[in-house]
């Protein structure tokens, strides 16, 4: 099994980070192969609305994330995560996700899926939240990564949500390690 696991925040070795590299721990444990992708080290544009991809299907932008589509298309198991910005995912992680409109277009108007429909996915959101707050505070961000999966034919099955991230850090939570550990290892398991 292949697994993408994409990081959304624009700092690596911190919350979010750290959460990611507990829950790719946990798929390599069960043996999937991991690729992890930094958004903050790509460059790419947000997506214009030119609908090409209403019309073919794919998305005529040629940068960093071009060779996204087919990772997606090719994995098993997604996971993103990302921060909560503005009660929402990061602009990194927003801009990636609007320039899958080709997956949306492909699916949804011509009835063509340019990702393999027949391809059983798997998808995790790890986000953390700076602010202390109940699960329903991420609402934002989840409703997001929700029609997102769908539009890329990926089974939403997991989220760590994890709050006060400002106060406590997750590398000192060996119980928030450890979930994120068996997180993956579980999602290996489908
Ligand atoms: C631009 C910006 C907006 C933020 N908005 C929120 C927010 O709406 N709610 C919240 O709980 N935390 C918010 N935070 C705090 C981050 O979610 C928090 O610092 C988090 O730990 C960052 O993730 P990282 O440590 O993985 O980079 C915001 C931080 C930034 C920089």
């Amino acid at each position: 099994m292949k697994a993408l696991v994409i990081l959304g925040s624009p700092r690596t070795n911190m919350n979010t980070d750290i959460l990611l590299e507990q829950v790719i721990k946990g798929l390599e444990a069960k043996n999937v192969e991991v690729e992890k992708i930094e958004l903050g080290k790509l460059k790419f544009d947000p997506c214009i609305s030119c609908n090409a991809c209403g019309q073919t299907g794919q998305c005529y932008k040629k940068d960093d994330l071009t060779s996204i589509y087919d990772k997606f298309d090719t994995s098993d198991i997604i996971v993103v995560g990302s921060p909560m910005y503005f009660n929402s995912v990061t602009a990194i992680t927003k801009t990636m996700i609007d320039r899958c409109q080709a997956f949306w277009s492909s699916k949804y108007i011509l009835n063509k899926p340019s990702i393999d429909k027949n391809k059983k996915r798997k998808g995790m959101f790890v986000c953390v939240g700076g602010a202390k707050q109940p699960e329903e505070g991420f609402v934002g961000a989840t409703v997001v990564i929700d029609l997102f999966f769908k539009a890329i034919n990926t089974e939403y099955v997991y989220n760590m949500l994890v709050d006060n991230t400002d106060e406590v850090f997750v590398g000192d939570s060996k119980d928030l390690l450890k979930k994120a550990y068996k997180m993956g290892s579980d999602l290996a398991k489908y």
